[in-house]
């Protein structure tokens, strides 16, 4: 499948959030994904450290990626274009295939859809990590971080005239990370494992020794679907102002456009995880 992901990656700023970085690390090692771009946006960083945390991550992996600059900011306070902006629609119109991959704020998608909606129609597929459903949030009691960033964004994202899978915080909460984890992780057998091992321990003890797998979820279920259990059809309302914004409300309906995983296969997860990061 060829793929763009689209990511805020902390993974190279001691201490920042780091499980796009494993999600990254997750796709370039996959086979079955060809990354035709690796676009940035702000988030767990600001978006010029997450564009040079991915460029010195692949640089270490050893994989040549394209890897294109995007929104500094929720789309009612950036540019009404960037690099990343202009790779996905010019991508789009080119490829018919493409896998989108949404590890973080929708920021730079939906601007694309904006300026162009019918690159929709030429989507393969459509992952994103985001929301919560029936759990908390995990900035407010109600929003879910990717979401609260820009819940304009996710909104135009969650109307899209086809289906998308959702991976929210409902499944990504049943995986964890902790400090013992990381020999298992990174043994010193690779050449990337102590450029890893150094910002996920930082990552780690700044979160006070344990994690969820967010993000290396989303790409471990565009890899093998089996991972998912329960999911449920409907329509993703978003809030977008007041108390509760960045809400993500499921309304069932079996003709829905996003497919929301409520349940997963940890161990499954996991494993797939083991072999390739
Ligand atoms: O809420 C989880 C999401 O926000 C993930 O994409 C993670 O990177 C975080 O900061
Ligand atoms: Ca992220």
């Amino acid at each position: 499948m060829r793929v763009i992901l689209d990511t805020d990656v902390g993974l190279g700023t001691p201490g920042a959030v780091f499980d796009d970085g494993i999600a990254i690390i997750l796709a370039l090692n996959s086979t079955e994904m060809d990354i035709v771009g690796i676009t940035t946006c702000h988030g767990n960083v600001n978006v010029d450290d997450a564009f040079n945390n991915v460029k010195r991550l692949a640089l270490i992996l050893g994989k040549k990626v394209n890897v294109l600059r995007g929104s500094e900011g929720p789309m009612d306070r950036s540019k009404e274009t960037n690099d990343a902006v202009d790779f996905i629609i010019n991508t789009s119109e080119e490829l018919s295939d493409l896998t989108i991959i949404a590890l973080g704020p929708l920021t730079n998608i939906a601007m694309a859809l904006r300026r162009k909606p019918e690159i929709a129609k030429r989507w393969d597929s459509v992952f994103v990590m985001g929301g919560a459903i029936t759990v908390k949030g995990n900035v407010t009691p109600y929003a879910e971080f990717n979401v609260y960033k820009d819940p304009l964004a996710a909104k135009i994202l969650f109307s899209l005239g086809r289906r998308i899978i959702l991976i929210p915080l409902d499944v990504t909460r049943k995986t964890t990370l902790t400090l013992e984890d990381l020999d298992k992780f990174f043994d010193g057998n690779r050449p990337y494992d102590e450029y890893v091992r150094y910002h996920v321990k930082k990552g780690l003890e700044r979160m006070g020794g344990m994690c969820h797998l967010h993000d290396p979820l989303a790409v471990a279920i565009a890899l093998d679907r089996e991972i998912v259990g329960d999911h449920k059809v409907g329509y993703v309302e978003v809030v977008t102002k007041g108390r509760e914004i960045g809400r993500t409300v499921l309304r069932r309906d079996a003709h829905g456009n996003v497919d929301v995983c409520l349940d997963i296969n940890v161990e499954r997860f996991m494993r797939l995880l083991g072999e390739r990061v």
